[in-house]
């Protein structure tokens, strides 16, 4: 294992953002229960600790709590925010209750030029800030590092101990220095090796699997997006012929999709591949139906249909690939994803149930989307598949609004098609995550030639967005939009009329339905 830094996580919207931006530091880290024992921490010999930050006051009543152990372990900390309150708190400093909290962008001054937490930062410089309690004072031992107009101490330091905290938040980019920040507690203060590359992930994962399989046959279900193909390549890569792969083209792909699926992974990647042609069955299922939720669970119930009936065909097998990232791993641990409400049901071939009685292989469950991407890289997947955009597993069908029939699957996938040619020739910075197009029920009245045209208005969706969670639509070029519109108006048949969707999410969703 990579050495490994421990982050606590006291309930942040940006405790994955920490950890992402760790790895991406070359760190392996972990997010873990802010309640974790130090004895439960303490056999995995944390490389250092991350203490993030969270919704409460540290002064209120039942606020989170560390184990004090955690304090005491001599391991190097870093507080961010409400971390930064807590430690205070925990080693005696002075914390008040602002009069108007902090929120939004502030200058940061450093008190002290020789820190060695902002070493390589600016004098001043920009950071982002949240929060309603500030530090006063501090116990011997401890210095304040920096400050803003409204915040006396923005930083704490004391170098024997190896303990530092920061009141603004160095992992969003707003913080222009934020990196440098994280990049000198990783490296600079706890001296932690960049030992956390795609590489090495690999050799390890792959022993890991021949390890857990053995001689056992494996299945793996392939969806055309990133996370099942390379799961399946780097499974395919530890057990060679003992993995099967079950392609189920349920005919709600995007245009040319299905053939360079089967194309990439039979004639290319040389895995075993069971292409199962089910269109006209998923068709049939649809027929007329108009709900959105219907939709998607028609689709999830007849995939895991044909996937059990293809897998039954396949003697002796003991083993199911998931796709699983990361994110999920820790979304299915937190609070929030219990007690949310239901807004979709997701489906996608994660969603295979362990009824099947198989034993799941869940080879990315240490990983972010990004990573997945780097390891599809080395492990030499085209980039058609590794650069693909997100796309839900019920495909097409929650992209064409009202009833799904192959009339209108044309149309949705020949706009769509459009979208993606003209985003995909256009230099963009950044880029957006995710661009579709939407085939909505309205008819409107238009004019081609000297005729009245009666046809489908068509909508253009382009997100930025990190993970799919929050977005807001992209400012794309008019320019651009303009040659979207005119080619969809003039090369699709039946759409006469082109929108775009100016929509953040919340309140709307992504997809449509
Ligand atoms: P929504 O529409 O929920 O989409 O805002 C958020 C992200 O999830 C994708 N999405 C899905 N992915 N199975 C999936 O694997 C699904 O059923 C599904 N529905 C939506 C969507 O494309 C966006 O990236």
């Amino acid at each position: 294992m990579p050495q490994t830094v421990f982050i606590l996580d006291f309930g942040a919207q940006y405790s994955q953002l920490i950890a992402r931006r760790t790895r991406e530091l070359g760190v392996y880290c972990e997010i873990v229960p802010y309640d974790t024992p130090w004895s439960a921490l303490a056999p995995q010999k944390p490389a250092a600790l991350i203490l993030s930050g969270g919704p409460e006051s540290a002064l209120a009543q039942g606020a989170p709590e560390m184990d004090a152990a955690i304090v005491q372990s001599g391991v190097p900390i870093l507080g961010i925010c409400y971390g930064m309150q807590l430690l205070a708190r925990d080693i005696g400093a002075e914390l008040v209750r602002l009069d108007q909290a902090e929120y939004g962008p502030a200058t940061l001054e450093l008190s002290d030029g020789d820190a060695a937490l902002f070493d390589g930062v600016s004098h001043e410089s920009r950071v982002w800030m949240s929060h309603g309690d500030s530090v006063l004072s501090l116990p011997d031992g401890y210095r304040a590092l920096a400050s803003t107009a409204r915040c006396r101490i923005a930083a704490l330091g004391n170098e024997k101990k190896k303990i530092y905290a920061v009141q603004f938040h160095p992992e969003v980019g707003h913080t222009q220095f934020g990196t440098a920040v994280l990049d000198n507690f990783l490296h600079g203060i706890a001296g932690i090796g960049n030992d956390w590359k795609m590489e090495s992930f690999l050799d390890r994962t792959v022993e890991d699997i021949r390890a857990k399989v053995g001689a056992d046959r494996v299945i793996c279900a392939l969806s055309g997006g990133v996370d099942s193909a390379v799961a399946a390549t780097l499974v395919a890569r530890a057990i060679g012929e003992q993995l099967t792969c079950v392609f189920v083209d349920h005919g709600l792909l995007r245009a040319g999709e299905a053939e360079e699926v089967v194309t990439a992974f039979r004639d290319v990647l040389h895995l075993n591949v069971v292409a199962v042609d089910a269109r006209e069955e998923f068709l049939r299922k649809l027929d007329g139906v108009e709900d959105p939720e219907r939709k998607r669970i028609i689709i999830g119930h007849e995939f895991i249909a044909l996937f059990e009936r293809e897998a039954a065909k396949i003697p002796g097998v003991k083993f199911l690939v998931q796709g699983t990232l990361y994110p999920d791993v820790i979304e299915s641990k937190t609070p929030q994803s219990k007690a949310g409400h239901k807004i979709k049901s997701h489906h996608n071939v994660g969603g295979l149930p362990e009824v099947m009685g198989l034993s799941l292989v869940e080879p990315l469950r240490a990983l972010f989307k990004d990573e997945v991407r780097a390891l599809g890289r080395v492990l030499g997947l085209p980039e058609g598949i590794v650069g693909r955009q997100p796309f839900p597993g019920p495909g097409l069908a929650v992209r064409i609004i009202g009833a799904v029939t192959p009339e209108r699957l044309d149309v949705v996938r020949a706009a769509d098609k459009i979208v993606r040619e003209e985003i995909d020739a256009t230099p963009l910075d950044p880029r957006p995550w995710q661009y579709f197009a939407v085939l909505t029920p309205v008819k409107s009245v238009g004019v081609m030639g000297d005729g009245r045209t009666y046809a489908n208005l068509v909508a253009v969706r382009a997100i930025a967005s990190e993970d799919g969670m929050t977005a807001d639509w992209a400012r794309l070029p008019h320019a651009l939009l303009e040659r979207i519109s005119s080619r969809i108006v003039n090369e699709v048949p039946g759409v006469n009329r082109v929108a775009y969707d100016i929509t953040t999410k919340p309140p709307a969703t992504v997809e449509w339905e």
